[in-house]
């Protein structure tokens, strides 16, 4: 079977690998970016602008024609990150970070509702959260704070669209080399003296990225959980991404504590 498929920031990254593998599938797909003009063309497959921080982009996309034909399946994966300690990260920064992964998310998840529901009353909807969706890590704890909150709320629209045929699912990617890390970053508060050195190491360890997936093994995760019939709600991906899952699971606290520690700040 192919599907009409749309995909949020699907220029670069895990949504770029997705869209590819997509477009290798037959289906036909339509993907989101702030700079449409600057995509390739290639046959079944439309840009359309959306800027998640920008309430008047949102809307115009949500009165776009391309929602007059029904979608078989939407993916929320725009989205970026802040590398921030807690105690210096600016308002602005926090709250840009809220605006963009959560709040425009979840508007444009109560839009892919409505037009499931007004066509046909099925579909498949999936979020883009992260590992980090369900621990945190230092330096990360406002990104991690917004997928903790996207993780919550599709939890509960998964209880919402029992006995429908309406699909929830969450992807879980572990880390994974895209222009995340530099593109997709923004830091704030960062000369914090007590953080400076941490965080320059960090920075360093992240553009070398030797524990990163490549991201068309998330996307090739997300494509066959975008295809699972089941009522599955969640699908770890990429490297190391399901053991850590696990072990945050079975661990205490302070034991997985210990680990992060060691891992990230290499103490
Ligand atoms: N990379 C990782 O390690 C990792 C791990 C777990 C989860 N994730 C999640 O995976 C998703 C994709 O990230 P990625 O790693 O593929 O990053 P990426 O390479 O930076 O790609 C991000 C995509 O999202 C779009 N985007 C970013 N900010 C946007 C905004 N304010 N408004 C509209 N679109 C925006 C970008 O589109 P334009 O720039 O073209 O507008 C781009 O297509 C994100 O939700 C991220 O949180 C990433």
């Amino acid at each position: 079977m192919t599907a009409r498929i749309l995909v949020t920031g699907g220029s670069q990254g895990i949504g770029r690998a997705l869209v590819t593998r997509l477009l290798t599938g037959g289906h036909t797909v339509v993907a989101t970016t702030r700079n449409p003009s600057q995509q390739p063309t290639e046959a079944r497959l439309t840009w359309i602008g959306l800027d998640l921080e920008t309430a008047s982009s949102i809307e115009e996309f949500c009165t776009n024609s391309i929602w007059d034909t029904p979608f078989d399946m939407v993916v929320n994966n725009a989205g970026f990150g802040l590398i921030a300690p807690i105690e210096s990260a600016e308002d602005a920064a926090i709250r840009a970070q809220f605006e963009a992964n959560f709040f425009a998310t979840m508007r444009l998840t109560q839009h892919a509702m409505a037009h499931f529901r007004t066509f046909n009353a099925r579909g498949t909807l999936m979020v883009n959260t992260s590992i980090g969706g369900r621990m945190a890590f230092p330096y990360f704890g406002y990104y991690n704070a917004t997928k903790h909150a996207l993780e919550a709320a599709y939890e509960a629209l998964w209880y919402e669209c029992a006995g429908s045929a309406i699909r929830i699912k969450i992807i879980e990617p572990g880390f994974t080399q895209t222009q995340f890390a530099t593109h997709g970053m923004r830091s704030s508060g960062a000369s914090h003296p007590s953080h400076v050195d941490a965080l320059d190491r960090l920075a360093t360890a992240m553009k070398t990225g030797q524990t990163a997936s490549d991201p068309d093994v998330v996307a090739q995760k997300i494509e066959s959980a975008l295809f699972d019939q089941s009522n599955r709600l969640r699908y770890a991906a990429g490297k190391h991404a399901g053991t850590l899952l696990f072990l945050r699971k079975v661990l205490p606290d302070a034991w997985f504590q210990a680990l992060v520690k060691k891992a990230v700040l290499r103490s």
